[in-house]
C-alpha cells in the first residue's frame, strides 16, 4: 500500500520493464485524440491495453476501473457532443495509507492497486477537456463506486451501449460478478471491449498469493509483451504491466464459460500478445503457464436473434474504419465485400449499433470457429 500510495504517483514511477501497447495499428483519429489529452491524465494512465471499439458516435459508455480517465477522455471525443462517458472507479479521496484503504466489497485477497486520488484527477480536468473538445457542456462525469456493485453506485439496467475496462478485471476477486453486472447494465444488442491479462491455466494458490506477483507493479520484474505493432503515441505507460495483474490473470477458457453463464455472445478476441516474466525466480513460480495481454468483445445479443448463418457487407463510413474494418482476429469487413459468417457473427452484427453499417443476408458458409487467447 505505501508502495502505491506514496511513492506511485504516476506511471513514470513504475518499474518493471514490462512492455504493454497497443497490439493493433492505432488510426489518425485515435492518435490525434489522444494528444488532446491533458498530461496529468496521461501520467495516471494504469491501463494494458486500447479499449477503442468502433462505431461510437453518440454512444453511451461506462469504464469500469476508470482511473485517472486516460480511456473516458479518449472516447468522449469518439462518441461526440451526444454521446456520453461515464467512468467509475473504487479508488477516491486522498492517499491510501494500509490502515486507511476503502473495504473492498467481496474481498477475499487484497486490493492493492494504488492510485491516491485517481478519481479526482479524472475529475478536476472535466473543464478543461469540455474547453478543448469545443463542448458546450461536459460529456463526461466520473463516480465513486465498486463495479461488482454498479447498482450501489445508481447504474440502471439497460442504460449502457458499451461498457468499457482496461487492466481492471484481473483485480477483481469475483470476475463472475463484473460480468453479470457489466450485461445488467448494457441496452439489448451491447457489447463489453475490454482489455486484460489471461492465463493459459488456472493459476496455483501459490501463484494466486505470490508478494511480487499479487502485490506490486512487476516492481523488478521483467515482465515483456511481444508482437506489439501499434504506433502509439508515447506514452509514460507503454512498456509496462502491473505483476498484481498476473496473480489475478483469469484462465481464458473460464472467460468464455463465465460470458455464457451470463448470457453474452461467444466471447470474439481482438488482439492478443504474449507476456514473459524476465525473472528467472518468478518463472519458476509461475513454471509453464502462459500469460498473455488481450482485448476481447462480448456482446448482449437478444434472445430470438440467432437465425443461422449469413453473408455480410461492410457499407463503410464508420470513422477511422471507412474501408476496412477489423472486427476481431476472425473477421475483417472490406467496404462492399460480401463475407460469409456463423451464426453467432450474424446475430451480433444485425443486433448491434452495427447493424446499420451492414447489409446482411441469411444463409452462407459457417465462418471461422471461436479461438482462444493463450
Ligand atoms: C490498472 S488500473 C487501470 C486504470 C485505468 N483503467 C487506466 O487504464 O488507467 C486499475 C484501476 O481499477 C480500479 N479498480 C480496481 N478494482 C476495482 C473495483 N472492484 N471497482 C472499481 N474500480 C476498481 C483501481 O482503483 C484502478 O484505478
Amino acid at each position: 500500500q505505501d508502495y502505491y500510495g506514496k511513492e506511485l504517483q504516476k506511471s513514470e514511477d513504475l518499474k518493471t520493464n514490462a512492455c504493454i501497447t497497443s497490439a493493433r495499428p492505432v488510426s489518425k483519429l485515435v492518435r490525434d485524440a489522444l494528444e488532446r489529452i491533458h498530461e496529468e491524465v496521461v501520467a495516471r494512465y494504469y491501463g494494458c491495453g486500447l479499449v477503442v471499439p468502433e462505431c461510437l458516435s453518440s454512444c453511451r459508455i461506462l469504464d469500469l476501473g476508470s482511473g485517472s480517465g486516460r480511456d473516458c477522455y479518449l472516447l468522449s471525443q469518439l462518441v461526440g457532443e451526444q454521446g456520453h462517458v461515464t467512468g467509475i472507479d473504487m479508488t477516491e479521496g486522498q492517499v491510501w495509507h494500509t490502515s486507511g484503504a476503502p473495504p473492498h466489497p467481496s474481498s477475499s485477497t487484497p486490493t492493492s492497486f494504488p492510485s491516491s486520488c485517481q478519481v479526482e484527477v479524472a475529475k478536476k480536468h472535466i473543464a478543461y477537456h469540455t474547453d478543448k473538445f469545443g463542448y458546450r457542456k461536459p460529456n463526461v462525469e466520473f463516480f465513486h463506486g465498486y463495479m461488482e456493485k454498479l447498482g450501489d453506485a445508481g447504474v440502471a439496467d439497460e442504460s449502457y451501449d458499451i461498457v468499457i475496462s482496461n487492466c481492471v478485471i484481473n483485480l477483481a476477486p469475483d470476475k463472475r460478478a463484473v460480468l453479470w453486472e457489466a450485461f445488467r447494465v448494457l441496452k439489448p444488442g451491447g457489447e463489453m471491449y475490454f482489455s486484460d491479462v489471461y492465463a493459459s491455466q488456472r493459476l496455483s494458490e501459490t501463484v494466486r498469493k505470490h508478494r511480487v506477483l499479487w502485490g506490486a507493479w512487476g516492481c523488478g520484474v521483467g515482465v515483456t509483451r511481444h508482437g506489439d505493432t501499434g504506433p502509439l503515441p508515447p506514452s509514460p505507460m507503454s512498456g509496462l504491466v502491473p505483476g498484481e495483474c498476473l496473480a489475478g490473470a483469469l484462465f481464458w477458457r473460464d472467460l468464455y464459460s463465465i460470458a455464457e453463464e451470463v448470457g453474452f455472445s461467444p466471447p470474439c478476441l481482438v488482439t492478443a500478445s504474449p507476456i514473459t516474466i524476465g525473472n528467472k525466480e518468478l518463472e519458476d513460480v509461475v513454471g509453464d503457464c502462459r500469460f498473455v495481454s488481450a482485448t476481447y468483445r462480448l456482446f448482449k445479443v437478444p434472445a430470438g436473434s440467432r437465425t443461422g448463418p449469413g453473408q455480410a457487407t461492410y457499407n463503410g463510413g464508420i470513422a477511422g474504419h471507412e474501408r476496412e474494418l477489423v472486427f476481431d482476429a476472425n473477421f475483417t469487413f472490406k467496404e462492399g465485400e460480401v463475407v460469409d459468417v456463423d451464426a453467432e457473427m450474424a446475430a451480433i452484427l444485425q443486433s448491434s449499433r452495427f447493424a446499420e453499417k451492414f447489409l446482411i443476408r441469411a444463409g452462407g458458409a459457417n465462418a471461422a470457429a471461436p479461438q482462444g487467447c493463450c
